[in-house]
């Protein structure tokens, strides 16, 4: 029997219209655009406004907006995956709700909590699963509303952070196009640097809780960085290796955008020019499992079949990875 691969076959994303910029920043905490810009390199980042409205609705969004861009039957769904470190609520899953809100009725569907990382051990997951012959197609969500749990009085993780969403259409092929291989990893032992305090089995919310702030994202941004700076690039620099790949062999990186220093970092030891690295950190800033879709969305159009593409994420937990896949299409 042929090698059964996994190949995106359609991409769609969701933004929020409120555009919330370094300028209206400077007015609610101390800071400026030119340190956020220096900094960050981001410039203004999306926020979902509206009562009731969460992860779901975005996710929900794209999705349809996918089904619809591929001509594809709500029905013909045969499992959903939705990647999100900041779930419609503890439980249900947020992809059961998506999945509802999209009128998926034939599929099953779950989350993968991996912060930062979860849209690439989603594509993993998926990818392996549809190797494995039994799915067909699968769809692959990546949504955070991020707005939901930052301090908007804490300029030291208010200015990272946006809301989207992003999803992708994943079937079968036999040809040599689309998912070829991953490194994927964790280390439990930096959730110190990087967590919500409060909410969860050991601290479950109380009006203490919320009195302390603890509800909101806790994060020690220098030791992140570090780790994030260097294990992205180490992550990056492996899988090229292990499939015997020169930065002359790579079409496109696509990075997790959480910050550009760390983008740039992870380039240069790639051996990559910037003309082949996605960016637009600049408009969304760090919006968690959809910087990646929302970098592919961005550049459909440039992408040919058979471009070889490296995407990389550096997470919460802290979790990274690096996975290498051929495009499987040409969008032109
Ligand atoms: N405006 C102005 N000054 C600020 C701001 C701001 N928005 N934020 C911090 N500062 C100040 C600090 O208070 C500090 O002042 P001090 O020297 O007087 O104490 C100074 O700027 C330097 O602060 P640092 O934290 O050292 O700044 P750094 O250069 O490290 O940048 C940042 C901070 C952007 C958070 C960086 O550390 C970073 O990107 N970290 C990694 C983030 C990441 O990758 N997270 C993982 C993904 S997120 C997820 O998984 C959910």
């Amino acid at each position: 029997m042929a090698n059964v691969r996994a190949a995106i076959t359609g991409i769609n994303v969701f933004t929020p219209d409120y555009v919330l910029t370094n300028k209206e920043l400077e007015k609610m905490v101390d800071t400026s655009d030119e340190w956020i810009m220096t900094r960050t390199g981001i410039r203004e980042r999306r926020i979902l406004k509206g009562e009731g409205l969460g992860t779901s609705d975005m996710g929900a969004e794209a999705v349809k907006g996918l089904l619809k861009k591929t001509n594809t039957s709500p029905d013909e769904i045969d499992l959903l995956i939705c990647a999100t470190a900041t779930p419609d609520m503890k439980f249900p899953a947020t992809a059961n709700i998506i999945s509802d809100k999209a009128g998926i009725k034939n599929a099953y569907s779950f989350d993968i909590m991996a912060a930062c990382s979860g849209f690439l051990y989603s594509f993993d997951t998926a990818s392996k699963l549809i190797e494995s012959g039994r799915y067909k197609k699968v769809i692959v969500v990546g949504a955070d509303k991020m707005s939901s749990i930052v301090d908007y009085t804490d300029r030291t993780t208010c200015v990272l952070f946006g809301d989207a969403a992003g999803a992708i259409l994943l079937e079968p092929t036999t040809e040599n196009i689309g998912y070829q291989d991953s490194i994927l990893q964790s280390d439990g032992s930096g959730a110190q640097f990087l967590h919500l305090k409060a909410g969860g089995s050991v601290k479950p919310a109380s009006h203490e809780t919320v009195d302390a702030k603890e509800h909101f994202i806790y994060q020690e941004g220098q030791a992140v960085f570090k780790f994030a700076v260097t294990k992205m690039a180490d992550v990056s620099v492996a899988i090229m290796e292990k499939n015997g790949l020169t930065a002359d062999d790579v079409a496109w990186l696509v990075p997790h955008q959480a910050n550009l220093r760390i983008i740039d970092a992870t380039a240069r030891r790639m051996g990559l020019s910037k003309d082949k690295v996605m960016i637009n950190i600049e408009k969304y800033g760090n919006t968690t499992n959809a910087t990646i879709p929302l970098c592919l969305a961005e550049w459909e159009n440039q992408l040919h079949k058979g471009d070889n593409i490296i995407m990389a994420a550096f997470g919460g937990g802290f979790t990274w990875g690096a996975i290498y896949f051929k495009w499987a299409y040409d969008s032109k």
